[in-house]
């Protein structure tokens, strides 16, 4: 009886799921009394486990390939957006033919979502970006929260590190090729937690001479740096935020900005070395990651727009509707926001 109704639920809400009702943010957790006993609803990972996967098409005519692999045993999905030929031959996507395992000319932009997935459904960064092509992964946790816990506290944002690290460089290659000194970052609220607490200073060491922007989110390090000092003085990284951040969120930021500014300072940057580098703005009348004042998905694909321009090497940190992002880090840690959401 509890089984067979357990049963029934749950294809009755598989049944009414649609993409974004998976990847809302604001989805609750359901549970429902049946017969004296309480059955939950699928969690947000099984209900996105439903969507299939495989190839489609982008924005920007570039194909995507939606895929699943196991690392460290977990189930790692993500989606990669390239021009055809970049797959590999075994990839499973018409017109690739590059041999498995081989590097490519192009980089890639990899972005973490925040709490719930919307940005891994959205894509914002699928299209082909100043030679980057774009990677989404979906975080490998029950809630899809990169790092799983809640809050601040992401209990498991090393393992969660570990798998980013090992997707990119041991399984990434079988399906594109990329060119593993082009490996750059970009995280959505939880997904920049994850990035600026766990995965920069345990992982970025793979990855030098890149950058990382933080769009809504930050963390200070709660791992070991690995070579702080290489890591540091050759790696950008932009924190963007809006004015009316996440009450958790308005002390969390200027203390991951000062942890990586005081990280610069003792590896022996200079002041104008390290605002070259590390670049902050929180200018934008908005919520949190409403980057244009209005809205989560446009918000966050005006950053995404942007992202060569506040990122790589000469951009001149224009993002539409905001201005020029880039301000040096240095005097600028303490934000100052005129609301919270
Ligand atoms: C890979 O990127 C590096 C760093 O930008 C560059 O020096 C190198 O020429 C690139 N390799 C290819 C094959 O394009
Ligand atoms: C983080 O969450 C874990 C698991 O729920 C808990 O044991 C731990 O005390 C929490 N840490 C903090 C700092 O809240």
């Amino acid at each position: 009886m509890l089984i067979q109704s357990h049963f029934s639920i749950l294809v009755l809400v598989l049944g009414l799921l649609d993409t974004q009702a998976a990847a809302s943010p604001r989805r609750k957790k359901v549970s429902s009394v049946t017969g004296g006993g309480i059955t939950q609803a699928p969690t947000a990972q099984q209900q996105t486990a439903q969507i299939k996967g495989g190839v489609s098409t982008a924005t920007d005519g570039s194909t995507i390939l939606d895929q699943t692999v196991t690392v460290n045993g977990l189930d790692m999905r993500f989606k990669v957006s390239a021009p055809a030929d970049q797959f590999t031959t075994t990839s499973g996507v018409d017109g690739g033919t590059a041999d498995p395992g081989t590097a490519g000319a192009m980089g890639i932009n990899i972005l973490l979502h925040g709490d719930g997935g919307q940005s891994f459904f959205d894509f914002p960064n699928q299209a082909v970006q100043a030679n980057l092509m774009g990677v989404v992964m979906l975080a490998p946790d029950p809630n899809l929260f990169w790092g799983g816990g809640s809050g601040l506290n992401r209990t498991d944002g090393a393992a969660h590190s570990q798998a980013v690290n090992d997707l990119i460089l041991n399984e990434l290659p079988n399906v594109v090729a990329y060119n593993k000194s082009q490996v750059f970052f970009t995280g959505v609220s939880g997904g920049s937690l994850l990035l600026s607490g766990f995965f920069i200073p345990a992982q970025m060491t793979n990855f030098q001479g890149t950058g990382v922007l933080l769009n809504c989110g930050g963390l200070e390090l709660q791992v070991n740096f690995v070579d702080a000092d290489a890591v540091i003085s050759s790696t950008t990284i932009h924190f963007q935020s809006t004015q009316d951040e996440l009450a958790l969120l308005q002390p969390a930021i200027p203390s991951a900005i000062v942890a990586y500014e005081n990280l610069a300072t003792s590896g022996g940057l200079s002041t104008a070395q390290i605002n070259a580098l590390q670049t902050v703005d929180n200018s934008p009348q908005g919520g949190h990651c409403e980057f244009d004042g209005k809205d989560f998905v446009s918000g966050v694909q005006v950053m995404a727009d942007a992202f060569s321009n506040v990122i790589q090497p000469g951009g001149n940190g224009q993002v539409d509707g905001i201005g020029n992002v880039l301000n040096g880090v240095v005097g600028n840690e303490q934000l100052s926001f005129s609301g919270q959401t």
